[in-house]
């Protein structure tokens, strides 16, 4: 795929984590790349049209300020910020992590609207729009990612008032009745729509935002369109769901070394019942939840005990964040009763990983279960979901999913879709996966790898810069669409 050909711009991306962080071992520098679909979605793109990438090293201090990545093959700059320890404590973990994410997932009693920690991520956006205003060449694209960065568009067009910017949001966008609870609505709102293009991953929320924008800013709204009106410009907001690299998912599942490795596992477990659940440790996720119904189903079913086995792998995340902490205290307390319940001499319930596995190792984990859970509370998209459905190349497994992940509205017909907060209905879910008959398990799997390959990562990446590369031509709509408003 020529990328350049779709748009020939260089693309200064910003992002709170940076693709990369990089650690002193003796004399040499390690490389350590970021987990998460952020970072292997948009690197493709910088790596085909060059540019540089802005974030935070994730630690306090960073050591290069300016690398060239991906380290064995350079094709981008990647220019670190440095936050202070106060920063990431008031701007990252206090209002991004704090206020913003469990906001936006619907965790309104997890919220701390701290004036203290708005006031430093307002400040702390400052800096990475400084940042972005230094690299600007003419011609340029701005593509910023996430919400830990929501008023850098307004900074950075206050700087350079001509430059396109495109925005990804990679969480859900909640209800307007949720998100009026945020005391600077306005302000968040306004700092996006400074944008030229914001994307979400879903149709949802993408209507959630035009509503926000509606009734909290007061501004036009076309939503026939996709289109906002500030002062003099519009702004397109889209439904662009991310996909994953199939190829990358398919090659990796038909190397022998996984294939062996998910067969240790399968021994190692001694169960023939296999299901999974993989993510980082954080209460959206819904790990706990899953805990309570996989006791509800050897409860209500007790000859499963010894055949069935939840494999559970937790990244370790955002631990300095309390709520992350009570979560691991409760997560840990409530596996050791369950296993302490059930378990026997050669059978545990529930095996737990609490550690981060490497992307390429984890496809021997997904070719080993015969079940997926993907049940999070609420979810952005959930990439798991879609590198499972990758790796299955034989068309086994099958997958019981949240509706309230983003995925859920490309999966609903072929998962078992289930209400994460209804223990019981989960319970049966995965009885109902156990006994269906394989045929059935088959077709839906098939059914799910061919749209997962339809709408891959090249599809998603063709899609937004298409987006992008036409953003010089929407600003005529603009004109026309402000002179619709203003005429009598
Ligand atoms: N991941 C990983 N190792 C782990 C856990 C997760 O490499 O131990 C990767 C996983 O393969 C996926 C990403 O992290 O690509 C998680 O993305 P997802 O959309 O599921 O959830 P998020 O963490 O972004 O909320
Ligand atoms: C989610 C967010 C990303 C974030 C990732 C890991 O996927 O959408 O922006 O990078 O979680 O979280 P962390 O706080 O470790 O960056």
């Amino acid at each position: 795929m020529n990328f350049k050909e779709l748009c020939p711009a260089r693309l200064v991306v910003a992002s709170n984590r940076s693709p990369y962080t990089f650690r002193q071992i003796g004399r040499s520098m390690k490389a350590e790349r970021a987990i998460g679909g952020l970072v292997a979605a948009v690197e493709p793109a910088l790596c085909f049209l060059g540019g540089i990438w802005i974030g935070w090293s994730g630690r306090p201090q960073h050591q290069p300020e300016r690398m060239a990545v991906p380290p064995d093959d350079p094709k981008y700059e990647l220019q670190f910020v440095a936050l202070s320890n106060d920063e990431i404590n008031r701007y990252y973990e206090g209002f991004a992590n704090g206020a913003l994410w469990p906001l936006c997932h619907y965790a309104l009693d997890k919220c701390d609207f701290s004036r203290e920690h708005w006031q430093v991520y307002a400040a702390v956006n400052q800096k990475f729009a400084a940042a972005i205003l230094q690299e600007l060449r003419p011609q340029d694209v701005v593509w910023i990612h996430d919400y830990h960065l929501a008023l850098v568009p307004q900074f950075v067009r206050t700087g350079a008032p001509g430059v396109r910017i495109a925005y990804f949001w990679h969480i859900p966008f909640p209800s307007v009745d949720l998100f009026r609870a945020l005391p600077w609505r306005r302000d968040v709102l306004r700092g996006l729509l400074n944008s030229d293009l914001i994307g979400f991953h879903t149709e949802t929320y993408v209507r959630n935002f035009l509503d926000c924008a509606e009734t909290i800013l007061n501004v036009p709204v076309d939503r026939e369109r996709g289109l906002v009106t500030l002062g003099n410009r519009a702004v397109k907001v889209r439904a662009l769901p991310l996909g994953i690299d199939v190829a990358y998912c398919q090659q990796l599942a038909s190397s022998p070394e996984m294939q062996a490795k998910a067969e240790t596992i399968r021994r190692a477990l001694k169960s023939e019942i296999v299901a999974l659940g993989v993510e980082r440790l954080d209460y959206t996720k819904g790990i706990l939840e899953r805990m309570w119904a996989v006791e509800r189903l050897l409860e209500k079913y007790p000859d499963l005990r010894h055949r069935f086995s939840l494999l559970q792998i937790a990244a370790p995340s955002r631990t300095k964040v309390s709520e992350y902490r009570r979560l691991k205290r409760l997560v840990d307390e409530t596996i050791g009763r369950i296993n302490g319940r059930f378990a026997q001499l050669d059978w545990a319930p529930i095996t737990y990983f609490y550690k981060a596995i490497p992307r390429a190792e984890l496809t021997a984990y997904y070719q080993a279960a015969d079940m997926a859970l993907v049940i999070p509370l609420r979810d952005g998209m959930n990439l798991v979901a879609k590198e499972y459905v990758a790796s299955r190349t034989n068309d086994e497994g099958i997958i019981i999913l949240s509706e309230f992940a983003g995925v859920a509205e490309e999966f609903e017909q072929e998962a078992i879709l289930v209400n994460p907060f209804d223990i019981e209905q989960v319970a049966e879910a995965i009885k109902q996966a156990i006994d269906m008959e394989p045929s059935e398990r088959r077709q839906r799997m098939h059914r799910l790898r061919e749209k997962v390959k339809r709408h891959d990562l090249t599809w998603w990446l063709r899609r937004i810069l298409r987006e992008i590369a036409s953003l010089s031509e929407s600003r005529v709509v603009v004109e026309s669409n402000v002179m619709r408003h203003r005429a009598p």
